[in-house]
């Protein structure tokens, strides 16, 4: 099976267990769902190769993604994702969150059928991915510096289900699960710093979801700790005094220039390639093209 046929395997799965759910509001809900990437899956079925289990594990991963970025949307008062309106955008928060809640349930409900090392990574991977989220949360406070801070949410927010596909294919295909979980953590750390770039440098249409969000939502992502210890004294008050605010175009053209004029891309991007080249080093004993083409797509990703 290539990879397009078990992409809409996995798609007719997620139908089947929405079905399941036996509501029609759901039901309806859910058809303003677009699908994403689906990155995760195509790492999952990278490591297991297909199976009928595999593309159950990646379709019951693939509604926890949407759940998360259900919540996630609500979190970041977004008002578009993957092109469309964002359900808390068309429905309310309100039943943004439930319809989450909904789909996190019924891939938990999946879960328990099958394999319980599978069971257990997965679960663990949510309970991080949410604390990753409080954390986020919670460094929206205010401005920061704080590097590690930053890396061990985005290790949370992000990597943990990253982690979590990668260690389900390894279990799948009895393979190092070590070896796959430090891969998913590396990847998805790189993942996370690559959406914060993004998200300056490309405008909403291209992303399908909000650009120029983070740091009118309180988020003070690499780039913008980079930014701020090369600026100038005055620089960094003008910086700050936009922290968290809605920004003119103007205000947001002062801050996309200073990040030209120091070079900031670069280096938040050097950032990531460095947590890039550590995923490659964990599989470098593992005779795996497609993992190591999906970190060059991943480095190279414009949208
Ligand atoms: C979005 O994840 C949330 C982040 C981890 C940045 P993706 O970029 O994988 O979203 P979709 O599933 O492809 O839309
Ligand atoms: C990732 O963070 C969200 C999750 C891991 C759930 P973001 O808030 O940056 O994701 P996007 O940019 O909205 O997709
Ligand atoms: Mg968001
Ligand atoms: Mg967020
Ligand atoms: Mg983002």
């Amino acid at each position: 099976m290539n990879m397009e046929h078990a992409i809409g395997q996995i798609k007719t799965y997620i139908n089947t267990f929405i079905l399941e759910c036996q509501n029609e509001h759901i039901s309806a809900l859910c058809k303003h769902l677009q699908y994403g990437k689906m990155l995760r899956s195509k790492l999952l079925l990278a490591i297991s190769g297909v199976s009928e289990e595999a593309l159950r594990v990646c379709a019951l991963i693939e509604m926890i993604q949407n759940a998360s970025l259900l919540h996630d949307d609500v979190i970041d008062n977004a008002s578009t994702r993957r092109g469309d309106l964002s359900i808390n955008a068309r429905f309310g928060n309100k039943n943004a969150i439930m319809l989450g809640d909904v789909l996190y349930s019924k891939a938990f409900y999946e879960l328990s059928k099958l394999d319980m090392n599978i069971a257990q990574s997965v679960s663990l991977a949510v309970t991080r991915l949410s604390i990753g989220e409080i954390e986020d949360v919670r460094l929206s406070n205010g401005f920061h510096t704080n590097r590690e801070a930053y890396i061990n949410m985005c290790s949370l927010k992000t990597a943990a289900l990253i982690v979590a596909a990668a260690e389900s294919g390894a279990i799948l295909k009895g393979l190092d699960k070590d070896i796959y979980s430090t891969y998913g953590e590396n990847l998805g750390i790189a993942f996370q710093i690559i959406d914060d770039i993004l998200d300056i440098t490309q405008d909403s249409s291209t992303l399908g979801k909000p650009s120029m969000s983070d740091f009118r939502e309180g988020k003070t992502t690499l780039p913008y700790m980079d930014l701020y210890e090369c600026l100038q004294k005055d620089k960094q008050e003008m910086l700050l005094s936009y922290y968290a605010k809605n920004l003119s175009p103007k205000e947001e053209e002062w801050i996309k220039t200073q990040m030209q004029d120091n070079d900031i891309i670069a280096k938040s991007l050097q950032c990531a390639k460095n947590f890039a080249d550590k995923a490659l080093q964990a599989i470098a004993s593992q005779d795996n093209q497609t993992l190591r083409d999906m970190i060059t797509q991943m480095l190279d990703r414009r949208s």
